[in-house]
């Protein structure tokens, strides 16, 4: 019998975090999740210290600073987590022969070309949140990984589809979306589960993971409100100009990545969204 492979999860505590410890434990790894009041992820010798501790076959870094507006005021804050703690996620799990993985976002993009992103797109960062995120890209080694996805949603932790089913259950106001911002909503179950199979495989480099489906937020907050049984109109469509008060980080108008890493792998792509958007709401509105 051979003997379990272990991962080291950081930001455990976070919607995909929940999800991945879930997924590998299914998978038989041992798992040793850190949230953040477990491991401080910008504090090096704490990093050092806890991958050297748990002598992981892989590290898995979940630990990100997502708040996307807040990071244009305090745009230190958000490299401590998203940056500086990336160099010392790869350098522990260098110093100790594990695999590192990292997850990244498609606001690396700058949102303006007129096709999905592919994972060899040049970078061009349009918020402070992005640029973060791409340095913390730049810190991933070429033996290591980095997963980028997008419009993340999950039974854990706060995001779009709890906030839709919360908003229509508590009063019958029309809710406004834009519809020219595009991207693919992901299930953060889904999207463990390919971290599994990254992971399991011992892939390097780039991959873009979401599930299927392009749509704008106008026409996913319908879906939801569909999934959930409300009338799709309680959503009304606008542009994103007509956001009062406006956004103080600008997002990218096209935000949808292209799989093109995976499938040149020989790996599925995840399923459509709407089939796991039907999963989700199913579980939080049982
Ligand atoms: N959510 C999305 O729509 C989206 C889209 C594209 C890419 N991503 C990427 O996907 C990854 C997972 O995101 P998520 O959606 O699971 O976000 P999440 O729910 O916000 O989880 C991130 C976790 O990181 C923790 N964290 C923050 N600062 C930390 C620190 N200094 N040390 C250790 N942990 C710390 C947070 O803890 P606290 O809650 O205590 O702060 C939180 O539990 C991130 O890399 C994110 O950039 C997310």
């Amino acid at each position: 019998m051979t003997a379990a492979r272990t991962v080291l999860i950081t930001g455990a505590g976070g919607q995909v975090g929940r999800e991945a410890v879930d997924r590998f434990r299914a998978a038989d790894w041992q798992v040793v999740a850190h949230d953040r009041s477990s491991l401080d992820v910008t504090r090096r010798g704490d990093v050092l210290e806890a991958v050297a501790a748990a002598r992981p076959d892989a590290v898995l870094n979940l630990a990100a600073w997502n708040a996307v507006d807040q990071a244009e005021t305090d745009e230190e804050a958000a490299f401590a987590v998203n940056a500086i703690a990336v160099r010392h996620l790869a350098d522990a799990s260098r110093r100790n022969a594990a695999r590192f993985v990292h997850v990244s976002t498609d606001y690396v993009f700058d949102g303006t070309k007129d096709s999905p992103y592919g994972e060899w797109d040049r970078t061009n960062p349009q918020s402070a949140y992005g640029r973060s995120k791409e340095a913390g890209e730049q810190e991933v080694g070429p033996d290591q990984a980095i997963v980028r996805t997008s419009w993340v949603c999950g039974a854990h932790g706060s995001n779009l589809v709890k906030t839709v089913l919360r908003l229509a259950a508590a009063s019958d106001q029309t809710l406004a979306f834009v519809t020219d911002q595009i991207g693919c909503p992901t299930m953060a179950a889904d999207l463990a589960a390919t971290l599994v199979t990254l992971v399991d495989d011992e892939h390097v480099g780039t991959f873009h993971v979401t599930n299927g489906g392009p749509v704008s937020w106008y026409e996913f907050v319908r879906e939801i409100l569909e999934a959930a049984g409300y009338p799709p109109e309680r959503v009304r469509p606008i542009a994103t100009a007509e956001l009062d008060p406006p956004r103080p980080a600008p997002r990218p108008a096209n935000s949808v990545l292209d799989g093109l890493a995976l499938r040149l792998s020989g790996l599925p792509a995840l399923r459509h969204h709407r089939e796991a958007l039907d999963e989700l709401v199913a579980e939080l509105q049982p």
